[in-house]
Order: structure tokens, then sequence, then C-alpha cells
């Protein structure tokens, strides 16, 4: 890690990134152990964070959604638990067949344009919570200002602003 004094580089933030959100996936699954329903990833990539979620909830049923799969061989979900197209539209049309059966929601959809972020997380969230299991938790890459209101607080060490952590009524 750099010194204090010194400025952060791309590796130091994009390390500093991955921290965070690796500390609020497992408090999410943590939770979501005992929360029925299925869990939901927005955006593969490439893998990692499906395959880290595969792995703290053994035997879930977890639902990808990407435009184009080019992830890691080994962390390709199954035909019947991806769903491929854009997000924009494959998301609408998912809402009746996973209503209120979401037990964690991960979007980590952001790009490096932070208009387009900015633009997908204002359509985002206030779409998500119909999905939502009761006590379902959402992480996101992307603050969601829409769920301001349910805002969980974030695991020790995540500093403000790194990820964002949400949960809805019990
Ligand atoms: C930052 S990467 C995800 C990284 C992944 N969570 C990981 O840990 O490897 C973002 C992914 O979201 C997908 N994506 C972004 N916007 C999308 C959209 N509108 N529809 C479908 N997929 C989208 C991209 O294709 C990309 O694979």
């Amino acid at each position: 890690m750099s010194k204090s004094s010194e400025p952060l580089t791309r590796l130091d933030k994009a390390i500093r990134r991955l921290k965070a959100q690796r500390a609020c996936l497992d408090w999410a699954a943590s939770e979501a152990v005992a929360i029925p329903g299925v869990i939901c990833e927005l955006g593969l990539g490439n893998g990692r964070t499906y395959d880290h979620l595969r792995a703290r909830l053994p035997g879930r049923d977890i639902y990808v959604f990407e435009r184009s799969v080019s992830a890691h061989p080994t962390a390709v979900p199954p035909q019947d638990r991806l769903i491929l197209g854009n997000i924009e539209e494959t998301l609408l049309e998912a809402q009746p067949r996973f209503a209120g059966r979401v037990a964690l929601m991960h979007s980590d959809i952001g790009t490096g344009d932070d208009a387009r972020n900015a633009r997908i997380a204002a359509w985002l969230g206030p779409l998500l919570p119909p999905f939502m299991a009761p006590g379902g938790i959402i992480a996101s890459d992307q603050p969601l200002e829409a769920l301001a209101d349910i805002e969980a607080p974030l695991p020790e060490g995540v500093s403000e602003n790194r990820y964002y952590l949400y949960r809805l009524p019990r």
C-alpha cells in the first residue's frame, strides 16, 4: 500500500475499491443466508464477483444479467441462470418472474463514464425494490439515490462512497 503522503495511483484506487466490494459482498452474503429467495448479479464481467457469491452462498440460485459473456471459463453461469441482453430491457422483462423473490441483488455495471453511470443509477434505483424479498439486500457499485431512505451501514473498515448497501424492510 502507498504511504499516506503519496498520491493514490490508479492501482491503489482499484485495490481499495475491490476490498470494499469484497467486504460488502461478504456482509451481504452472510445476511442473505437467512433470507429465502434467489440471488441476482447485474454485470458478469470476468466473473469475479459471481464466483465469490457462488462460493459464499453454495446451493443458492444465482441469476446473472449480462450483455455478452466474456468471463473466465470457470466463472460462466449455467445457461438457464444467464439472462443475456441489455439490462435496460432484460431487467424490465424479468420483473414479473422475480417479483418479491430476490434475497440479494448485486449491481456492478458501472464504467469509467460518470454521466452514463448516473443515468443508469437513476433508472435502476426505483426499479429494484419490487424485485426484492422482505429484508432483501441490494449491493451496488454506484449510489442509488432513489434508495437513500433504505441505505444500510457499510461493514467496518469500508469508507463512505466506496460501495453502497441498501436493505428492504423486513
Ligand atoms: C465492471 S463489469 C462487472 C465485473 C464483475 N462483477 C466482476 O467482478 O468480474 C460490468 C459488466 O456489466 C456489463 N454491463 C454494463 N452495462 C450493461 C447493460 N446495460 N446491459 C448488460 N450488461 C451490461 C458489462 O458488459 C460488463 O461485463
